[in-house]
């Protein structure tokens, strides 16, 4: 094997602490594989990961993410071959490497519908989205909902798989390009809030009734316009942080605001066990077959890591991107 290299950190920051580095993997354990990676997957957590909201072990290695060739089995591994193309999203970090060791449990296999090259745009994503609109709050055909960032990786995921499932999609977005994809994406009304007051146009398209459930990963910024949104008893959903992270909330709002429910989830415990992770990827792919697209046009090589996450966090990136490594 070529010496495999990896984006280590050694201390939370900007990207300057991004580092291309040569790494000497463990042996393998009786129950892993050895994946050469193909793609990895560029998400927003691994901003969180780098700038320590989300303080992972140091040094590290970022990345969440990856598809790949198997190389190697553990003593264990029977379900498997070396040759097959598998991918993971919720399998711990890692994924910013050239090779990677993985539980054998992790991993699933990948549609030849869809690229190995591109693949790593839309697992962590398309996994997300299967928990947060089937088992978060299960949607229901003639619902109106509204989806915060709808033009990003998971937004435009989201947007499609809800109009599959005959919803009507309110989704926010900050610029008239992201804007023009969410309504070819399907975006029945986009909200543009970087000047309009979004719980005030939720109102105006829903005859002042609000919607039943908000998906909010922008976190901080748009949280009181979340609630602002709902209709009596309503759902915030918040799972993502991306213009930072929410602050305190009193149980005595949820009740002013309308009796309003509201959860903070996250991927790993909605694919906890294999048999999860497994019904929600096949859910997906299930999507996918269904016709929904993916838009990874964006790619970079993995020891141009810095570079990728400075268009993330400054909002450059429409749909999903990858690392090539
Ligand atoms: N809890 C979970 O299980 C889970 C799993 C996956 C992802 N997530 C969360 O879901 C969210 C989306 O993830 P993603 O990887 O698909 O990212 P993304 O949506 O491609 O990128 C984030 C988007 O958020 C919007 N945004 C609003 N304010 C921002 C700010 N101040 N700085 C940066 N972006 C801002 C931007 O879209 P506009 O320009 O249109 O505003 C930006 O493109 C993230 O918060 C992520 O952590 C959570």
């Amino acid at each position: 094997m070529n010496t495999p290299y990896g984006i280590q950190i050694a201390q939370f920051g900007n990207t300057d602490v991004l580092h291309y580095v040569p790494l000497r993997l463990p042996s393998l354990a009786p129950q892993e594989i050895c994946i050469k990676h193909i793609s990895i997957g560029l998400n927003f957590i691994d901003i969180y990961h780098r700038s320590g909201l989300y303080p992972i072990a140091l040094p590290g290695i970022l990345g969440a993410e990856a598809v790949g060739e198997i190389k190697e089995l553990g003593t264990q591994v029977r379900n498997l071959k070396v040759g097959d193309i598998v991918g993971y999203c919720s399998a711990g970090l890692g994924a910013y490497t050239t090779h990677h060791h993985v539980a054998a449990n992790r991993v699933f296999a990948i549609p030849d519908s869809i690229p190995a090259s591109k693949a790593a745009a839309c697992l962590l994503k398309g996994l997300t989205c299967e928990y947060l609109i089937r088992r978060c709050f299960p949607v229901e055909t003639g619902q109106t909902v509204l989806f915060h960032a709808i033009a990003g990786g998971v937004g435009l995921i989201a947007c499609q798989w809800l109009k599959q499932l005959g919803i009507t999609v309110i989704g926010t977005t900050s610029t008239a390009d992201k804007a023009d994809i969410a309504r070819a994406n399907g975006c029945d009304h986009v909200i543009r809030y970087d000047y309009e007051d979004v719980a005030t146009r939720v109102k105006e398209i829903t005859d002042g009734v609000g919607v039943p459930v908000v998906f909010d990963g922008v976190g901080q910024s748009t949280f009181n316009a979340s609630l602002d949104s709902l209709q009596p008893r309503g759902v915030l959903v918040s799972f993502g942080n991306a213009s930072g992270a929410v602050g305190s909330i009193t149980p005595g709002t949820l009740a002013a605001k309308g009796s309003l429910y509201l959860t903070r989830p996250t991927l790993g415990h909605y694919v906890a066990t294999s048999q999860e992770l497994r019904t929600s990827a096949a859910d997906f792919f299930a999507a996918v077959d269904n016709g929904l697209k993916l838009h990874c046009n964006t790619h970079y090589a993995l020891k141009d890591a810095a570079q990728a996450h400075r268009d993330l966090e400054a909002r450059k990136i429409i749909g999903q991107a990858v690392l090539l490594p």
